[in-house]
């Protein structure tokens, strides 16, 4: 079982090393391919996603991706950022689908930014459109008529885009609640009026899941007000985007929330994807040891799941973290004072 570790830049590295630690502590056949990634494989390699990087993910059941973005590099070409990183990766490898899980961890009601009451209510998992959208439209910098500078990014979905992100949704429910919220912005966007009228037509085929719709707008707003409400919300690549950052601090922190990005390639043990925390770099902590851990070893769970077929050490690992968290072992983003290798070293234990 191979697994591609991309570590990246500023916090990546910190979070991604305690997930290691916890994949290596599974008696599980794996072996670790690492590959440069973002600022820290432009600064090596003059590129932030090499050849190189490409071809370890190619040879990969999986990709361990920490995080990528560091401020020395903003002013750069947009090509060369180290965000190109991990949007190149979804796209070459063709992972559209990025599911983000938000759930209330027992105990930590009181972490949310939301009421304990609402929050404890939290268990959702956002489907988001990860290969096209605006991230992936045509866009650029130009000079009007009258010598304006004007920035545009072409924001469109295809119905066929549409439809397997809607199919990823309804079958999520199926196996969940098997409720379906689906945001956009139809009342502006013809973009969304498309999305809604492929995923409407999509549920024809899912008669046993109740199928909504929210505008982004009021689903920002009800994700605030009542998120028990949500099953499976599935929306678009920058909604998502969004919507999850903030589905983050309803659980708690940005640092419990992780994400798998798959595609439709199968592998010898699972189906081949990405596994990510839904966070950032951070620079404003880099190297300050206090980064939360735990996204980055959800993430290995998912990995473990999804893509090498091991639900029962997932499971455990799943376990472990929520025993971290009721125990107590809480980084500063959490209120405790815990540093990133006590909390790695707390799920080790109950492991
Ligand atoms: P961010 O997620 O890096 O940080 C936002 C805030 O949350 C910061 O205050 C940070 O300290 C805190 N935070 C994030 N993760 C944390 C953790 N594990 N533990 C404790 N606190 C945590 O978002 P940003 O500051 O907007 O972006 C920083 C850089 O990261 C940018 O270059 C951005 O493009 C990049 N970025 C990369 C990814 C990715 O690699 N997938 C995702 C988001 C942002
Ligand atoms: C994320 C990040 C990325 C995104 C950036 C870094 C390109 O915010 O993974 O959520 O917008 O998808
Ligand atoms: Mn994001």
């Amino acid at each position: 079982m191979k697994i591609a570790v991309f570590a990246g830049d500023g916090i990546g590295p910190e979070v991604t090393e305690q997930a290691v630690r916890v994949l290596q502590h599974l008696p599980l056949p794996l072996s670790l391919l690492v590959g440069d990634v973002g600022g820290y494989a432009y600064q090596r390699h003059g590129h932030p996603l090499p050849e190189e990087t490409l071809a370890c993910a190619a040879e990969a059941d999986a990709i361990l991706f920490g995080a990528v973005g560091d401020p020395r590099y903003d002013q750069l070409d947009r090509h060369l950022r180290p965000e190109q990183a991990v949007l190149g990766l979804r796209k070459a490898l063709g992972l559209f689908a990025n599911l983000r899980p938000a759930k209330m961890f027992g105990g930590m009601e009181s972490a949310s930014a939301l009421k304990p009451a609402i929050a404890g209510a939290i268990d959702l998992l956002i489907v988001r459109e990860l290969n096209g959208d605006i991230y992936f439209g045509k866009k650029g910098t130009e000079r009007t008529a009258s010598g304006l500078r004007r920035g545009y990014d072409v924001m469109s979905y295809d119905e066929s885009e549409v439809r397997r992100i809607a199919i990823i949704g309804f079958e999520a429910a199926r196996k969940r609640q098997g409720r379906l919220c689906s945001i956009d912005k139809a009342n502006v966007l013809e973009t969304s009026q498309l999305w809604r009228d492929v995923v409407i037509e999509t549920g024809q085929d899912y008669p046993d899941v109740t199928l909504s719709h929210l505008y982004v707008d009021n689903a920002a707003m009800q994700l605030v007000r009542d998120p028990g409400q949500f099953d499976v919300i599935v929306t678009g690549n920058l909604f998502g985007d969004i919507l999850s950052d903030q589905a983050s601090m309803c659980v708690g922190s940005i640092g419990l929330l992780a994400s798998a990005s798959l595609g439709e390639r199968a592998t010898e043990h699972g189906t081949f994807g990405l596994y990510e925390p839904i966070h950032g770099s951070a620079p404003d902590i880099a190297g300050m040891g206090i980064a939360n851990p735990l996204a980055a070893i959800l993430s290995a769970a998912d990995l473990l799941r999804h893509s090498l077929r091991q639900a029962a050490a997932a499971d455990q690992v799943e376990r472990a973290v929520a025993a971290t968290l009721r125990d107590g072992v809480l980084g500063r983003d959490l209120g405790g004072d815990a540093s990133t290798s006590q909390i790695g070293d707390a799920v080790l234990e109950r492991l």
